[in-house]
């Protein structure tokens, strides 16, 4: 069966204002011929950037997200930003729960859960990010903790909600540079682990909400982690931040696909 596939870039604290136009420009540009039918294409940089972001950008080419988000609408937070004040720029994908709020900013299970929540009544869609650790992974409760990040990150949502929700699943061991990219074999029996947990959640269909797979994607794994049954999407940091790559890697991988959806009907 065709899908539509999800492609999307979290610019994290590396492009100024300027540099984030330009590559917005440049993607959108390169980006335009394809339909968007078979391709969800979003891209979240930093706050700063959004502003100008959203005037220039045609969201049905190119969605905008937000890196994170207070769950509160107002009060006593220096330094957060709130569900109303992304609102007012005019974006509805909010990304929970990145590993780096988690690992660095020491985010918890029940924080993300409150955010999800506010994020959700604010009629957001909702990425939200899991992934075990490497240490987690060596112990084997790998599978314990995807379950635990969505049992509570996604705590009390109503069933008639799941379909503002996106999930990103970030082995914290293959994010960023020094990190080693999940095998096609691994990746694609974690996808399946979530998917039976978001069904046991929210009912079989909830096994359509898309689940991208993020951590050290490359021009040379791509198109092995795209053709998996339960990947839907690949989350891309450092191979992304090229207009050009990022164009190209999508491509790619869309093609790669596509080949093996004839391959499987010719097969039938
Ligand atoms: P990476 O980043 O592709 O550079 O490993 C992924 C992420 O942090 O989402």
């Amino acid at each position: 069966m065709n899908k539509k596939l999800y492609f999307g870039t979290n610019l994290k604290m590396y492009k100024t204002i300027s540099d984030t136009l330009d590559y917005l420009s440049k993607l959108a540009n390169l980006t335009k011929d394809i339909s968007r039918d078979s391709l969800e294409l979003f891209v979240i940089p930093s706050y700063t950037s959004l502003v100008k972001a959203s005037e220039i950008v045609d969201q049905n080419l190119i969605k905008l997200g937000a890196q994170n988000m207070n769950w509160e609408d107002q009060g006593q937070f220096t330094g957060e930003i709130s569900p109303i004040m992304l609102k007012e720029l005019n974006l509805d994908l909010v990304m929970i729960g990145h590993s780096e709020r988690r690992h660095v900013f020491r985010e918890s299970d029940i924080e993300e859960n409150k955010k999800v929540l506010a994020a959700l009544s604010h009629g957001f869609t909702v990425l939200l990010c899991i992934g075990e650790t490497l240490e987690e992974k060596k112990f084997g409760v790998s599978e314990e903790v995807l379950r635990r990040q969505l049992k509570i990150g996604l705590h009390d949502i109503p069933v008639a909600r799941f379909h503002q929700l996106w999930i990103a699943y970030e082995p914290v061991w293959a994010i960023g540079v020094n990190g080693i990219p999940a095998t096609s074999e691994y990746a694609e029996s974690m996808h399946r682990l979530i998917k039976e947990c978001l069904s046991e959640l929210f009912g079989e269909e909830a096994k359509q909400i898309p689940v991208l797979y993020g951590g050290s994607v490359n021009p040379e794994n791509a198109e092995d982690l795209i053709v998996q049954p339960s990947i839907d999407g690949l989350f891309t940091g450092r191979s992304a931040w090229q207009a050009e790559d990022f164009n190209l890697l999508i491509r790619g991988s869309l093609l790669a696909y596509q080949n093996r959806i004839s391959k499987a009907d010719a097969c039938k």
